[in-house]
């Protein structure tokens, strides 16, 4: 089967310095990728190239067989908005808006009316267990139930890959563990390839494969990462 998302010998160079060193990576539909790896050594560099949010100094990046660094910035943009989703270690919503507003706004980037737009974003809350939040603004949630509003966000528009960096960072254990599922979810039910970024080794062993990288390399690679 063709991969969702296929990167071959990315390079990423800050100045004198190599973020990533001659990255190969293939990910499938529906497969949760654990991306691991002390800090500094390339993570969230390679998840920003994965995901066309930056340019590779060398090496190229496929969206299922579109190489996207030969897009143009406008169909990267509409790349992201149409097919990925992303989720962050604060969430990153709007403070302003509702909950409600904020998961509605990858459904408005994409041309959905604003009173349909509101409706699936509901839906969305409420699949994942916080409908009843969607009128309270950021600043009225806890951690927790922002980090399940950012993945709403993320999935509302069932994107065919979602990017999470290191969403679980600045979660106790339970919110954690309950971020993790609802992302496993994404992938059991909507056929999501996730590509989760996290310091927690235990959330990283019970994903699909673990990508361990050092120094911008990969350097281990499997489904039996031990949990440690
Ligand atoms: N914008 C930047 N300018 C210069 N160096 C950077 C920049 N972003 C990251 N780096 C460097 O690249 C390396 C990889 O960073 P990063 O991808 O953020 O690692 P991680 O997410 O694993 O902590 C680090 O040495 C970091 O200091
Ligand atoms: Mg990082």
């Amino acid at each position: 089967m063709t991969p969702v998302l296929q990167a071959r010998a990315l390079r990423v160079n800050y100045g004198p310095a190599v973020a990533v060193a001659g990255v190969d990576l293939s990910i499938g539909s529906g497969e949760v990728v654990g991306v691991v790896g002390a800090s500094g050594s390339g993570k969230t560099t390679l998840l920003h190239c994965l995901s066309g949010l930056l340019t590779a100094d060398s090496g190229s990046v496929h969206f299922r067989d579109r190489p996207i660094e030969d897009m143009t910035e406008r169909q990267r943009d509409e790349l992201r908005r149409s097919h990925f989703g992303f989720v962050f270690q604060f969430g990153d919503l709007v403070p302003e808006l509702t909950l409600v507003e904020n998961v509605s706004l990858p459904l408005r980037l994409q041309g959905v009316r604003a009173a349909r737009a509101r409706e699936r974003a509901a839906e969305q809350l409420e699949a994942l267990g916080i409908g009843h939040l969607g009128p309270r603004t950021v600043g009225e949630v806890s951690g927790g139930e922002l980090q399940r509003a950012a993945i709403a966000r993320a999935v509302v528009h069932r994107p065919d890959v979602v990017f999470a960096d290191e969403p679980t960072g600045a979660l106790d254990d339970r919110n954690s563990e309950a971020v993790f599922e609802l992302l496993l979810q994404q992938a059991r039910t909507n056929g999501a390839a996730v590509v989760l970024v996290t310091h927690d080794r235990h959330l990283a062993a019970r994903t699909d494969r673990t990508v361990v990288l050092a120094n911008g390399r990969v350097v281990g690679a499997g489904a039996e990462v031990e949990a440690g």
